[in-house]
């Protein structure tokens, strides 16, 4: 009982100089309040994120001098948030993250249709995924819980899921994203955070992100057929464009006449990381030299997405109204491998009755 209560005030004590507020963001048609939580700590890092989708609207991180600078794309209001076609600015995914190919599966004999959302398949989790829909949210120390249920049947997936996602920010900067899910039913599950980086500051999405230095800690990604599914296994990065085990920027060869590159219209891809155990091991690390901001990836999961922003046309207004423009930010989408539950050799996405998919991300900065 003593142990338990002075760890809890360790516990306080260790988040009391992070603080967490709660406000309206606004309504949506019909009548659900979104609300925004602001989670600050001394350093002044700020992030902010709505129940709409679970968004991180925005991201204040210091430079090498102390200036904050929003390091995220995203929209000025719900109203556009909810208008976005497709650029999934910051939400949280599921239930699968990415491409399952022709939009279906087979789990213990059973086939599942999944909404076809993408050329033949079915992308970030239907066309009502978790980044359209109000998550419940309350406060916790350092950070917010958001929660929903997702029902059984819901774009097609079999079993109520209940879902909690949680946010919070440390003391040293890092923002960690923990996921849990329990089903009632044999389901795939396969979350992630679609925010969309640019580590200068630039959250308007107006300056592009090709000489960032960039990190992948992986051997071996998956080349894609035109839809952007795997064509089968993993292949070595080695005298690829695709070989970011030394940083490199994502502009050195991002024009060079690779048929994979072609395909992607740029960097959208799947990396299967290094790993030497189960817990958070760095995914990938970006480097901006002008504000000398450093993101480091560290994640549980097996796989990152890393993706150039390639579909952004400008089409899409971004922070103040400005025209969110191609490869103005990248994302580094931690996550299993697209089309796992068609994929028997890929590591599993199910999960069972009786287990928890738990999960965890964490983007840690810094700045030199
Ligand atoms: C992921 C996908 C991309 C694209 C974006 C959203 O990164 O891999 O192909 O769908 O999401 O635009």
């Amino acid at each position: 009982m003593k142990f338990v209560a002075l760890f809890a005030l360790f516990a306080a004590t260790a988040c009391a100089a992070v603080s967490v507020k709660k406000s309206d963001y606004g309504k949506m048609p019909d009548g659900q309040a979104v609300t925004l939580f602001t989670v600050t700590n001394a350093t002044g890092t700020e992030a902010r994120i709505i129940t709409y989708g679970g968004v991180l609207v925005s991201l204040k991180t210091p430079d090498r001098k102390g200036a904050l600078g929003d390091v995220v794309l995203g929209h000025d209001s719900l109203a556009d948030y909810m208008a976005d076609g497709g650029t999934y600015f910051g939400a949280l995914i599921g239930r699968y993250a990415n491409r399952i190919g022709k939009a279906q599966f087979v789990l213990d004999g059973k086939t599942y249709k999944l909404p076809v959302n993408n050329g033949p398949n079915s992308l970030h989790g239907g066309n009502k995924g978790f980044d359209k829909r109000n998550w419940s949210g309350k406060e916790v120390p350092g950070g917010v819980e958001l929660s929903l249920l997702s029902k059984d049947g819901d774009e097609g997936y079999p079993g109520n899921l209940k879902v909690v996602v949680t946010y919070t920010l440390t003391e040293d900067n890092r923002l960690r994203v923990h996921y849990t899910a329990t089903t009632d039913k044999p389901t795939v599950v396969n979350m992630s955070n679609h925010s969309y980086w640019n580590l200068k500051g630039d959250g308007d999405g107006t300056s592009n992100i090709l000489g960032q230095l960039l990190t992948i800690n992986a051997d071996k990604y998956s080349p894609v057929d035109a839809g952007l599914i795997p064509l089968g296994e993993p292949q070595p990065v080695a005298g690829t464009p695709f070989d970011f085990r030394k940083a490199t920027t994502p502009g050195a060869r991002i024009n060079q006449a690779n048929e994979q590159l072609k395909l992607g219209k740029g960097y959208d891809h799947n990396w299967v990381l290094n790993r030497t155990g189960t817990g958070l091991e760095l995914a990938a690390k970006v480097e901006e030299t002008t504000s000398g901001r450093i993101l480091e990836v560290y994640t549980d999961q097996p796989a990152v997405q890393f993706y150039t922003g390639n579909f952004l046309d400008g089409s899409v207004k971004g922070k103040g109204g400005k025209p969110a423009l191609q490869r103005s930010a990248l994302c580094l989408e931690t996550q299993h491998s697209p089309d796992s539950p068609n994929k028997p050799t890929y590591p599993s996405t199910v999960l069972r009755p009786g287990s928890t998919y738990d999960t965890t991300t964490e983007f840690r900065f810094s700045a030199k």
